[in-house]
This record gives C-alpha cells, sequence and structure tokens, in this order.
C-alpha cells in the first residue's frame, strides 16, 4: 500500500486502478444493457467527474451523446453545499433520457440543489451515475442509480478528485490517513 503526500496530508491506497476500470466497465456494461435502443445524454459534472466520465463513456458500446457543466460547492476538504449555478449547458433536455455523472455524492446538497434545475427543462427521464457515494455521510437522500463503490466517510483524492486542486492525476483512489 502506498503513501503519498497531498499539500499537508497524507493518504493512502484505497481503490488500485484495476478495481476502479473493472467495476467502470461493470457500471457501462449495465447502462448499455439498460439505455438498449435509445440515446442516452450523458451530463458529466466538472471538475471530480471527468475521468471517470470519459472511462464510463469508452466502454459503452450504444449511441450516446456527452455534455460537460461544472457546478460550484466545495473548498478544502468541507463542502459548502451552496450550488451557485451551472456553466456549460447548452443542450435543450426536453424528452431527453438524461445521465448524470459525479465523482462522488457525499452530502447529496449539490445534486439535491441542482437536479430541480434540469427537471425543470422536462427531459424524458433523468437518472444518476456516481463512481463513489459515501452513504453514512448523506444529509440530502437521493435516488442513486448507478453506483461504483460505497465508501466510509473519509476524504478521498485521486481520479479526478482533488484536494485543493491536487491529486486529480493520480490513477488510484487514496484515502485520508
Ligand atoms: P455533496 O454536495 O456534499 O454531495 O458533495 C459533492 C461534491 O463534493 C463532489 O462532487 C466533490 O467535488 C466534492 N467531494 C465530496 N467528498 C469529497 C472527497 O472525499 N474528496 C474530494 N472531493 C469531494
Amino acid at each position: 500500500m502506498a503513501t503519498i503526500k497531498v499539500h499537508d496530508k497524507f493518504f493512502e491506497t484505497y481503490l488500485p486502478e484495476e478495481v476502479i476500470q473493472k467495476r467502470i466497465k461493470e457500471l457501462a456494461d449495465t447502462i448499455s444493457n439498460d439505455y438498449k435502443g435509445r440515446k442516452p445524454l450523458f451530463i458529466a459534472i466538472l471538475n471530480g467527474s471527468f475521468m471517470f466520465a470519459a472511462d464510463l463513456f469508452k466502454h459503452l458500446t450504444i449511441e450516446a451523446e456527452i455534455c460537460f457543466i461544472k457546478l460550484a460547492s466545495y473548498k478544502g476538504m468541507k463542502s459548502s453545499g451552496n450550488v451557485v449555478t451551472s456553466i456549460g449547458l447548452e443542450d435543450d433536455l426536453f424528452g431527453k433520457e438524461v445521465i448524470i455523472v459525479e465523482d462522488i455524492v457525499d452530502t447529496g446538497k449539490t445534486l439535491h440543489n441542482f437536479l430541480p434545475k434540469l427537471e425543470h427543462q422536462q427531459p424524458k427521464s433523468m437518472k444518476i451515475a456516481t463512481l463513489l457515494h459515501k452513504s453514512e455521510a448523506i444529509e440530502y437522500p437521493l435516488n442513486l442509480d448507478y453506483v461504483g463503490f460505497d465508501i466510509p466517510n473519509k476524504f478521498v483524492v485521486g481520479y479526478g478528485l482533488d484536494y485543493d486542486g491536487l491529486g486529480r492525476n493520480l490513477k488510484e483512489i487514496y484515502q485520508l490517513v
């Protein structure tokens, strides 16, 4: 098990690359099966979900669209939870089969605040795919349709997730020691 330092904190390996990749392939297979004959639109929430969204998307065996949007809610190690607005949502969601792609659902506040804005556009359906879920930390219950890993309520970095801007490039996911 490797220990790394990001800024002032130490983290140790929690999910190795092969484990992450195997699980993402399983999620992509499930989604491809569930959406056979439909053309879902994946809405990936930046910055954290960029790696997960790319790996998930490449394993799909169905036709699908993807777009990336940005919300702001997290500073340092604590979620501020106040989603101000989204940037980059150009698609009209009316009648679309939407799948939101998140890196991690922690308290659930980000999606809880944001989903009504999407629902307002009357998509035909809306599901959520998240790589990680801290189920112990949830304060705003959400219906999560596709979950990669349910993880303990400890801060993690890597595979798109950051600690104050750093750690996103790591291929593995590391947990705070
Ligand atoms: P929520 O609104 O509390 O569910 O937080 C969601 C957002 O907080 C995620 O999209 C991440 O950007 C960030 N976040 C939550 N937990 C962690 C973590 O352990 N490491 C890095 N970012 C996190």
